[in-house]
């Protein structure tokens, strides 16, 4: 980032700290105005997001000779031929050959460091998320990833069997409840205008609303100070619906995800976004 932008963001987090001080006073506002206010910062950071920081680092990655066998990610198949990045995301997930399953953007990350890197799987899921400590890989990789496909429109195929069976299992999941609270991801999501904690909760099954915000990730989260993908929301979300621990790049995660960015299709992608 260059220096000349900095008092961008520095008056962004300025004013992002006079958004959490003006929480008090929220319950005095209308949500509408709350939404223009979170909309108007949006806007602030946009120009200068952090998160380029996270591309730059993801092109390093992807450059890079790592992993046992030394080589970098430059040969990795995103769906389009090796080393093809642009416009990857826009046409995932999918079903891959090689693997003969349905990945989406990290878990086919995964598959390239496991299968060309040589890096250890079990090593790998240990840390897929960054913790303000430790970056994560997949964060960066999918940062830099998903920027070259911005202004291209999402349509993740559906013609192969796997690809419309994730997609069935993903819809089953949002649906189904269960759990120590008996929640579905339709608690939280299936109306419209809801909010919690001035984040609002989209209703992810209807097309409209789906593709407002799952064109913008991965996305920085501000309140974190960390780039997050779809892989770390579905395990937050996971989380919050007191299921158990949701596994990087499971059947399940893919599922979840296919199931979303099919009700997404459409979309003009505008990643990495930004979130509260
Ligand atoms: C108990 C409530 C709750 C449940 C259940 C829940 N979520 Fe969420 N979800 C949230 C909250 C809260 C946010 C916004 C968090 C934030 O950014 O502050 C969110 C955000 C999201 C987003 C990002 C929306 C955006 O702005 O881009 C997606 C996608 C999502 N959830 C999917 C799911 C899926 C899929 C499930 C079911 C596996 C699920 N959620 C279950 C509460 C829930």
């Amino acid at each position: 980032m260059p220096d000349s932008r900095r008092p961008v963001w520095w008056a962004a987090l300025g004013g992002l700290l006079a958004l959490a001080l003006g929480t008090a006073s929220v319950v005095a506002q209308s949500a509408q105005e709350t939404a223009r206010e979170i909309e108007r910062y949006r806007e602030a950071v946009a120009d200068s997001s952090p998160g380029e920081l996270w591309e730059a680092r993801g092109e390093d990655l992807w450059k890079m000779p790592r992993g046992p066998r030394n080589v970098s990610l430059e040969r990795c198949d995103l769906g389009q031929g090796p080393g093809v990045v642009a416009g990857a995301l826009a046409r995932l997930p999918r079903w891959f050959a090689d693997a003969d399953r349905v990945m989406d953007l990290e878990t086919r990350l995964l598959h390239c460091m496991v299968t060309l890197q040589g890096l250890d799987p079990a090593v790998l899921r240990r840390q897929p998320f960054g913790n303000g400590e430790q970056r994560s890989d997949f964060e960066a990789l999918s940062a830099w990833i998903a920027a070259q496909s911005r202004g291209m429109t999402l349509a993740p195929p559906l013609d192969h069997p796997a690809e419309r069976a994730a997609w069935r299992l993903g819809r089953e999941l949002f649906f189904v409840r269960g759990g120590t609270h008996d929640f579905a991801c339709t608690t939280c999501h299936a109306q419209s205008g809801r909010r919690i904690r001035l984040q609002e909760l989209p209703n992810l099954s209807r097309p409209e609303e789906a593709r407002r915000v799952l064109g913008t990730w991965p996305a920085y989260r501000v309140s974190q100070g960390e780039m997050r993908t779809l892989q770390w929301r579905m395990n937050d979300c996971f989380r919050q619906q007191r299921f158990p621990d949701l596994v990087f790049g499971s059947e399940v995660s893919v599922a979840l995800v296919s199931y979303l960015l099919h009700n997404a299709s459409g979309a003009a992608l505008a990643a990495p976004g930004v979130r509260r």
